[in-house]
């Protein structure tokens, strides 16, 4: 199906999505969250695709937040389910169960690094610029970064980032865990490519257990994170893909996934 923001292409179980406005640098707008919303349905149920990379077109953005231009209109009834609305298509996109891998070149702001975080990898490339803008327009992000952001870097980190609205290089990115990796521009989607191929390489129900523990452990008292990756450990018994990891290690040769 053809979509007006968004460019998409899967070769070898991976899709690769491009937000695709470069003369608005890619601005979060209503029609691209829809679109967003009906792709990553879409992708999620697709058993031809494994990982999913996420992009910006034009070569200076990943995306510089929410299309303020379609902030005219809105009042404080249609912003709240402005909010509510992105939050739960980046919600769709963090759990659906296949890692997700943003690709930032130049900046992420706002919305756009919003989407980012709810990514399960960041990678940056040299030019990436990541803030959360928002307090200079006189609102807070809206998107989740008010609480993404400090469960990735720490309270402090994340309230000196949104109270100053600075914007910060993809090194110091790295440095507080933002981003995951700095890789040159050049070589950015080639990496990304790399560790998608690894990760389609390995067992799907493992992959999908392991972001599931990590997900949903994060947000819960520590004895019943533990009960959950304990669950979790227990049910990846059941898999042909336990039994099969576990013979080729035996039989010294390389596992064949089958999947389930
Ligand atoms: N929404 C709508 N349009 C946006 C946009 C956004 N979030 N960010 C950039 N654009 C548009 C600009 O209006 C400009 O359009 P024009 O060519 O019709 O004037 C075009 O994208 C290029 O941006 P420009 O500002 O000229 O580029 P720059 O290199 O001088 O500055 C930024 C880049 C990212 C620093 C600057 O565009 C910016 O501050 N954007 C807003 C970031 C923000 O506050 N995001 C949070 C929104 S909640």
């Amino acid at each position: 199906m053809p979509y007006e923001t968004l460019l998409i292409i899967i070769a070898d179980q991976v899709a690769t999505v491009t937000l695709n406005r470069p003369k608005v640098l890619n601005a979060l707008n209503a029609a691209m969250l829809r679109e967003l919303d009906e792709l990553f349905a879409e992708l999620a149920l697709d058993d031809d695709v494994r990982v999913i990379l996420i992009a910006g077109a034009g070569g200076k953005a990943f995306a510089a937040g929410a299309d303020i231009a379609e902030f005219a209109e809105v009042d404080p009834t249609s912003g709240e389910q402005l909010a509510g609305r992105a939050q739960r298509i980046f919600r769709r996109i963090e759990t659906m169960g296949k890692p997700v891998i943003a690709c930032i070149d130049g900046f992420a702001l706002g919305g756009g690094c919003e989407l980012a975080m709810a990514c399960t990898l960041r990678l940056a490339s040299p030019s990436a610029r990541l803030g959360q803008p928002e307090i200079k327009l006189g609102i807070i992000p809206g998107y989740g970064g008010t609480q993404r952001l400090p469960r990735l870097v720490g309270r402090g980190a994340a309230l000196k980032m949104i109270l100053t609205g600075a914007i910060i290089d993809a090194a110091e990115a790295v440095r507080i865990g933002l981003a995951d990796e700095m890789v040159p521009a050049e070589h950015l989607m080639e990496r990304a490519r790399e560790l998608a191929n690894l990760i389609a390489s390995m067992p799907p129900l493992a992959v999908q257990a392991a972001m599931e523990a990590v997900g949903r452990g994060a947000d819960l008292p520590l004895d019943e994170a533990l009960a959950l990756e304990a669950t979790l450990f227990g049910q990846l018994w059941k898999t042909e893909d336990r039994r099969e990891g576990i013979q080729a290690f035996l039989e010294k040769r390389h596992p064949v996934w089958v999947g389930h």
